[in-house]
């Protein structure tokens, strides 16, 4: 039985026996199998003859000072074989004893866990590449956010001064169409005036006569007449200033007036181009300043003229709507459609620019639909849209009506 038990052991294990003195004494034949050497190679040989160069010789030491002190010794043990590869093995040294109780030789038993060792020690090392690899990424990391902080405030302070440098630029495209604006004050009221002037001067004429003639009736009468011109005269400039004056309040006030008011003011002109002007409104209040939607009317009903005299258009309409329309809250809508010839594709993208013009730049500055833009945005809170199709052209202007109601 005792060797059945010794063939049990012998099969399954890695065995060799060593004298007091460490020489190989027996190997079974996996111990030649895993060391690459032959029995006759081993048998007469110190045991250290599988030692691996790595392992540090204080290892060495502790074994026999343990087995020497008749106790079993334990441990993972990395030997080397005879092609010079490294194998693992679970080593059990234990001291055999006579019955006197000195030790007479030791046997190792032993079993291969290079498999199991190499595992370990890959598993360690990509352990260790996973920290590492989290540090250095952990270090990018903090790097790149500084990186993006600076960044950030450097951008910060750069889109502060862009939209200082709009603003100025804005300030003074306002400013040019004030000037424009005013320079067309100054038009109208000469063409205002230049019947009455002729009429004064006629009327004067005609006073000295009657005064030289002694005719007293004649010259009250001519007197009156020169004064109601003089008045006349007066009120086309209070017209005109009240119509351009600067830095109203916002009010409350009734659509359809400020687009008659537009109306009143171009009067002459749609008269002399011969322009049809039909209107339709719905009663509805906003809050703004009207002045300001008459001068976008005015700027609209002026660029159909240029349209119509550049296109050459005999039948010379416009029609203008102010309707509520329901969608996503209340709006005040103006529409004003002409039939001037309609806007080219290539151009409709850009007609809001500011300095777009197609005109001659003798008649146009390219800011009076930017003007525009501006005061139904921002003075208005809507906004102005265009469509264009077969020969004509409408605006679209939506203002919003809570807001009218909610101040
Ligand atoms: N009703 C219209 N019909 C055709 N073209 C138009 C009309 N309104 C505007 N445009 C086009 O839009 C351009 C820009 O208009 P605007 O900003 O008022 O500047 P300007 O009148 O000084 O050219 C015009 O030059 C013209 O080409
Ligand atoms: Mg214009």
């Amino acid at each position: 039985m005792l060797k059945q038990y010794k063939e049990a052991i012998e099969k399954s294990n890695i065995v060799s026996k060593t004298d007091t003195s460490g020489i190989i004494t027996f190997v079974n034949d996996e111990f030649c199998k895993i060391s690459g050497y032959s029995k006759e190679e081993l048998l007469g040989q110190n045991h250290n003859i599988v030692r691996h160069p790595d392992v540090p010789v204080s290892t060495f030491g502790l074994l026999w000072k343990t087995i020497r002190a008749k106790q079993i010794y334990k441990t993972t043990a990395k030997n080397r074989a005879k092609d010079g590869s490294t194998f693992y093995v679970n080593t059990t040294i234990t001291p055999i004893l006579d019955e006197d109780g000195n030790i007479v030789e030791f046997i190792a038993i032993r079993y291969d866990v290079t498999n199991e060792v190499l595992y370990k020690h890959q598993l360690q090392k990509k352990e260790k590449e996973l920290e590492e690899l989290n540090v250095s990424l952990e270090k990018r990391v903090q790097e790149k956010t500084t990186e993006l902080k600076v960044l950030n405030k450097t951008l910060e302070k750069r889109v502060k001064k862009e939209i200082a440098k709009n603003e100025q630029k804005q300030k003074i495209m306002f400013w040019q169409s004030r000037l424009a604006s005013l320079g067309e004050m100054l038009a109208n009221i000469a063409h205002q005036w230049r019947q009455p002037l002729t009429e004064l001067s006629l009327t004067l004429f005609t006073l000295k006569k009657a005064a030289l003639g002694g005719n007293e009736n004649e010259v009250k009468k001519l007197y009156n007449e020169s004064k109601n011109i003089i008045k006349n005269m007066s009120n086309t400039i209070e017209d005109f200033t009240n119509f351009f004056k600067l830095g109203k309040e916002k009010q409350h006030f009734k659509v359809a007036q400020s687009v008659e008011e537009a109306i009143n003011v171009l009067e002459k002109l749609i008269t002399t181009e011969m322009i049809s002007i039909k209107t339709e409104y719905e009663d509805l209040e906003v809050l703004g300043i009207t002045n300001e939607l008459s001068q976008v009317i005015v700027n609209l009903i002026k660029n159909s003229r240029d349209a119509f005299v550049y296109n050459s258009i005999l039948m010379r309409e416009i029609n203008i709507s102010v309707k509520k329309e329901k969608s996503n809250g209340e709006f005040a809508v103006i529409e004003i459609e002409d039939n001037a010839g309609g806007i080219k594709d290539k151009d409709i993208y850009k007609i809001f620019e500011p300095y777009f013009t197609t005109k001659h730049t003798s008649q146009g500055t390219g800011l009076g639909l930017f003007m525009s833009k501006m005061i139904c945005e921002n003075g208005l809170n809507g906004t102005i849209d265009v469509k264009t199709k077969k020969g004509t052209t409408t605006f679209i202007i939506k203002i919003p009506l809570e807001e009218s109601h909610a101040q």
